[in-house]
């Protein structure tokens, strides 16, 4: 809430966006207990997981617009963007999944919005996060106004950077009987998607302005790198982007019209930076093959979504350097090679949902079958489904971590992407880093490190 003082105050109050709080108070509010228990909610809704799915809101700009990262940072806009080109590199951080729906849940929200708020305020110059690219799930269960402040504002409230995302299920699955108005998809683009700097009710005492993405798709265009988000819908599985010849009828097909709208544009503009792609849904997560070895952790891969993007992709020549994903509980970095252009192309595809709600295991013990972990570099071609593409040619699951809270720290420069792997309060800050990958932006060649 806007504290207003006697005299005066100009009119916009806020023509730039402010982050971190510069203040040091404690919370006035606590955490909010009033939260209902998860496991009642799911009763109810069960079944509505599995088929109801919500129209996605048409983005305010042009299917081949691109939000500049400097729009983020207002009159502040020109002088980051030239640090960060003096520099000759970004650095962003990533994550999905942070939302915490209890006490319990909570400190663990804390210590992973914690740690990327440390690492942010403790690098400097080039070497500082520039923003922070949420992958989902910002606020369960599901999306209520009256708990983003909770799981949102108070967590990240000294982040010193734009928080961008892209909604997760849990962000759009509408409870029944919610008023009008209410539903949350309004109260994310309410939050991220506003037309002007200011606070929202939802920020209450704390500062942060509202971003202003211009939907809940969007390419945000940084120096070094763009990323391509796509609303992944509202199902516990599997993601949906499209209507897909009227299998989901409330659904439209304007997120396809985006993609193959930005992927042209890539093409006709020469870009030479990087192009990531982010849903919150993850084209892969592991579940083992059927041998009896247990079950799969508590989502599965996402291959009908990963077949229409890759269409587009194939379509208009243009293929991203790497995919990023969340909702899956825990770490998992896949490599894909896919037949592209006349030669083969190494992909890394990560999910990092191990934001702060939970951490799942990879596999569960079946009935008569332990839980067997799979080996790192085994090949999970399975994945890919019964429809596997001619063009996916091998699936490995390089590593994973499904112990840790932790997020993605990504590096881009001229030459390379980087994405590195930070588990959250196994070692100290500077040791963090459990996993890395290499990808030259120039032939798509790939490295682990
Ligand atoms: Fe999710």
């Amino acid at each position: 809430m806007v504290r207003r003082s006697h005299t005066h105050l100009p009119d916009p109050i806020f023509h730039e966006p402010i982050f971190g709080e510069t203040d040091k108070l404690p919370d006035p509010n606590g955490f909010s207990t009033a939260h209902p228990s998860d496991g009642q909610l799911y009763k109810e809704i069960g079944d509505l997981l599995t088929k109801d799915v919500v129209a996605v809101p048409p983005s305010r700009a042009a299917v081949d617009a691109v939000v500049p990262l400097a729009d983020a940072y207002g009159s502040h806009g020109p002088a980051v963007t030239k640090l960060i080109e003096d520099a000759g590199k970004i650095i962003f951080h990533a994550l999905g999944d942070s939302g915490a729906s209890n006490v319990r849940k909570y400190a663990n929200e804390l210590h992973v919005a914690d740690q990327v708020t440390l690492d942010a305020a403790s690098s400097t110059g080039g070497n500082r996060p520039a923003f922070l690219f949420h992958l989902g799930d910002v606020v369960y269960d599901f999306g209520e106004a009256q708990y983003y402040y909770d799981q949102f504002y108070d967590p990240f409230r000294n982040y010193p950077a734009p928080i961008f995302a892209i909604p997760g299920n849990h962000d759009s699955f509408v409870v029944p009987n919610t008023p009008e108005g209410e539903e949350p998809l309004a109260i994310f683009q309410r939050n991220f998607c506003a037309q002007k700097f200011g606070i929202t009710a939802e920020a209450r005492s704390l500062h942060r302005t509202a971003m202003l993405q211009p939907g809940v798709y969007f390419t945000l265009d940084a120096p070094f790198v763009r990323i391509i988000g796509l609303f992944s819908n509202a199902l516990e599985d599997p993601g949906v982007i499209s209507n897909l010849d009227g299998k989901w009828p409330t659904v439209s097909n304007v997120q396809i019209d985006f993609l193959r709208a930005q992927l042209k544009k890539i093409k006709t503009d020469g870009y030479k930076g990087a192009v990531l792609l982010a849903t919150h849904h993850p084209p892969f997560s592991y579940s083992p093959p059927d041998t009896g070895s247990g079950t799969g952790g508590n989502h599965g891969s996402s291959t009908v979504m990963l077949q229409q993007i890759d269409k587009v992709c194939h379509d208009e020549g243009v293929y991203p350097h790497a995919f990023l994903a969340a909702h899956a509980h825990n770490y998992q970095r896949y490599t894909r090679i896919v037949a592209f252009g006349g030669k083969e192309i190494d992909v890394p595809f990560i999910v990092c949902g191990d934001g702060g709600h939970n951490v799942n295991p990879l596999v569960r013990a079946a009935r008569g079958h332990p839980a067997q972990e799979p080996h790192a570099g085994s090949d999970v071609g399975y994945l890919e489904g019964k429809h596997r593409p001619s063009w996916a040619k091998q699936l490995l699951l390089e590593k994973y971590d499904d112990q840790n809270y932790g997020y993605l720290r990504v590096h881009v420069d001229k030459e390379e992407l980087k994405i590195g792997f930070h588990q959250v309060g196994v070692r100290t800050l500077a040791q963090s880093r459990y996993d890395m990958v290499t990808v030259n932006l120039a032939d798509h060649t790939m490295v682990a490190n």
